[in-house]
């Protein structure tokens, strides 16, 4: 009645941003990307107590998510109250895909703790009803996410990257991604623009990710967060999650272009840079990364598998 599952975030490529059908959290067009090693979460279920309880880095979670905790819970059928307990290493809520992580983590550790033996597909259907993104998490490495379930397009040793994060922000964010996402789809001008781009991004993403192309892959991962971010910027209130470091990043990036180190940016919605690299340029990109004024730590992660029991 006890199990323990980790998890890895996922940071996007070619980014969801936008669903057809809220309720169920589909995507309204397809997407791409890595899971992580250094962002992890652990979660730990225990069935069987007199009531619900949901813990997040030693707190009480909040209620959105304890409800989507508990709908998560019920949708694998486990109707016995649970103790759930979270521990993310890096910063919640702030925009780095904790959601992903913890979704996943939970929809592994709940199943196992209820004796459930759920394939990744069905795992993965699970995990996105706590968060769409989460979906990629199960699956891990280089994923897919187009329908009610993401799969894994190409294992973590496919290629060896790497994603420095730079954090370019403490604490959490305003809008989370889900208010971002729907404010974003009502309002924005720009949204069928963007969902049209996406279409077209994600295949062409896919044969630049099998032919290793990091120059043609990476360029179009950074236009795509740049759409994503402008159709974001277009809503009404807009959606402004950048802070003055990310567009430090961002420049930084682009000079070490011009002297020909490959690193390209792609950003969530908060203000973190995480940039694409080959491994052996990740440490100057972490340095140069971590001069840019307002940068308060960067986190150099390699490519991660699936949810997993421990
Ligand atoms: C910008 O998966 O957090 O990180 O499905 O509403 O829970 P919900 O949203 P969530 O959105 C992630 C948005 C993104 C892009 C991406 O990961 O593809």
């Amino acid at each position: 009645m006890k199990a323990t599952a980790v998890a890895h975030a996922n940071i996007a490529l070619v980014k969801y941003w936008g669903k057809r059908d809220e309720a169920l959290i589909l995507p309204e067009a397809g997407s791409l990307s890595l899971a992580l090693d250094r962002l992890q979460t652990t979660t730990t279920v225990e069935l069987g107590g007199d009531r619900d309880s949901f813990s997040l880095d030693g707190r009480d979670a909040a209620p959105e998510e304890f409800l989507r905790a508990r709908a998560l819970l019920n949708a694998a059928g486990i109707s016995q109250r649970a103790r759930i307990e979270s521990r993310n290493d890096f910063p919640t809520g702030a925009g780095l895909a904790s959601s992903a992580s913890g979704f996943a983590a939970l929809a592994k550790a709940a199943t196992a703790a209820a004796g459930l033996a759920l394939d990744d597909l069905a795992l993965s259907r699970l995990a996105r009803l706590g968060s769409g993104s989460a979906a990629r998490s199960v699956p891990g490495g280089w994923a897919v996410w187009e329908d009610e379930a993401a799969r894994q397009v190409f294992p973590e040793s496919h290629w060896d990257v790497r994603m420095v994060v730079a954090l370019c922000a403490q604490g959490r964010k305003k809008t989370g991604s889900r208010d971002g996402m729907r404010a974003t789809r009502e309002t924005s001008p720009y949204h069928e623009a963007w969902i049209a781009q996406c279409q077209q991004d994600l295949p062409r993403a896919l044969r630049y990710l099998g032919a290793k192309d990091l120059g043609l892959l990476g360029a179009l991962a950074e236009r795509n967060a740049l759409r994503m971010h402008a159709d974001a910027l277009a809503a009404d209130p807009p959606l402004i999650y950048w802070e003055p470091a990310t567009i430090g990043c961002l420049k930084a990036l682009q000079q070490l272009r011009e002297d020909s180190i490959q690193a390209f940016a792609t950003i969530d919605a908060g203000p973190h840079v995480v940039a694409l690299c080959e491994a052996r340029d990740a440490a100057l990109v972490g340095k140069a990364l971590g001069t840019v004024g307002g940068v308060r730590d960067v986190l150099i992660c390699a490519p991660a598998g699936g949810a997993r029991l421990l």
